[in-house]
């Protein structure tokens, strides 16, 4: 995966990512190894880490750890944070990426169900952030950053994935926080919101079956397209890296224009046939009088 970046940008920086094996989180681990990273991953299945790292360890010549670790459990996470102070002796970037969801009118939910998403999504995010921040504070170490994943929807709101979008909201409202609270200890706080980008855990989750063919996500694009991995993973390098030293308290949307051609009230009228346009201008001044 080339990079915007210089090949040792990264050099001799640690950094953790949650849900490092799959989908955004490897392309993100990927990127950083190419660019002279160690990364720890991690998430439940550790036979998907394993596998991961030793592809990427073999692609990129970099240092992969996998170490297995449900974020939802903080004594878990503490063993993550050990682990990776063990093998590469610091860590400098944290990333929250790690997490659940799925599509679901909202009456149908259990209790459960919201509260697993929200633990998964929220807690897993308070959690690592928790235990790495303690430790990098109480050691007095600086330079320090952490990227949480978010979605445009964290301040949007959807209908129907109604669990994550609270949680999102909540790790949105977390990374603003610390910016402001952890700043003096050197410590930066950022997200990004991608839009659609493919991947088989989202995918199989928010459109399942044939729902992928029914709802083409590029069509909800300004630019007529999904993301690529390629993309993401370089904006991800630039904001854990220490070139972003000053951007802290920032959420920064990659999506192709998504949300805001959802937002805005009259970007339908991209639906109206350029020949229509004359007839329609010719109305409208017609109209100057009334
Ligand atoms: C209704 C559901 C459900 C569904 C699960 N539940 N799936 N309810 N509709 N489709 C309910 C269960 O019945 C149960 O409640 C509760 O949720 C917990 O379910 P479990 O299966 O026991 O949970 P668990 O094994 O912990 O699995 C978590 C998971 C699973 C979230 C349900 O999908 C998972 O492991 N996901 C991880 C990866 C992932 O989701 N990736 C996608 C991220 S995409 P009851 O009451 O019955 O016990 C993403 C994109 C955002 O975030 C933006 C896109 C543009
Ligand atoms: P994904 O491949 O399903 O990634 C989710 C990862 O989280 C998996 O590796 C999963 O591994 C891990 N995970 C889930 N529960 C966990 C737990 N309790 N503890 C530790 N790890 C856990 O999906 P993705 O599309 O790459 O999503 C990555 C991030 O991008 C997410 O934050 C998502 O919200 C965000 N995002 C994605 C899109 C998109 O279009 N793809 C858009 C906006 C935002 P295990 O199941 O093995 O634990």
């Amino acid at each position: 995966m080339q990079s915007m970046l210089r090949p040792d940008a990264l050099k001799g920086k640690n950094v953790v990512v949650t849900g490092g094996g799959t989908g955004l989180g490897r392309s993100m681990t990927e990127m950083l190894l190419g660019l002279g990273a160690n990364v720890c991953i991690t998430s439940r299945k550790l036979d998907v880490l394993q596998k991961t790292a030793e592809e990427l360890e073999k692609t990129t010549g970099g240092k992969v750890l996998a170490v297995a670790c449900d974020v939802r459990k903080y004594g878990e996470v503490e063993h993550l944070a050990a682990a990776a102070r063990d093998r590469f002796g610091s860590v400098d970037g944290l990333i929250n990426n790690a997490a659940g969801n799925f599509i679901s009118p909202t009456e149908r939910l259990s209790s459960k169900a919201f509260q697993t998403i929200i633990d998964i999504v929220l807690m897993g995010t308070i959690n690592c952030t928790l235990v790495f921040g303690k430790e990098w504070i109480a050691k007095g170490e600086k330079d320090k950053a952490i990227l949480n994943i978010v979605t445009t929807y964290a301040w949007t709101g959807s209908g129907y994935v109604v669990p994550s979008a609270c949680a999102k909201a909540g790790v949105l409202a977390l990374t603003r926080s610390l910016a402001a609270e952890w700043g003096r200890h050197g410590i930066r706080s950022n997200a990004v919101a991608p839009g659609p980008f493919p991947t088989k855990g989202a995918w199989s989750r928010l459109l399942p079956g044939e729902m992928i063919e029914q709802f083409d996500m590029a069509k909800r694009v300004p630019l007529g397209r999904v993301g690529e991995h390629q993309e993401l993973a370089d904006l991800v390098a630039y904001l854990i890296s220490p070139f972003s030293g000053f951007v802290n308290g920032e959420v920064v949307t990659i999506d192709g224009g998504e949300w805001l051609k959802g937002a805005g009230q009259f970007n339908m009228l991209d639906t109206v046939e350029p020949g229509m346009w004359d007839t329609i201008e010719q109305m409208v001044r017609g109209a100057k009088g009334s």
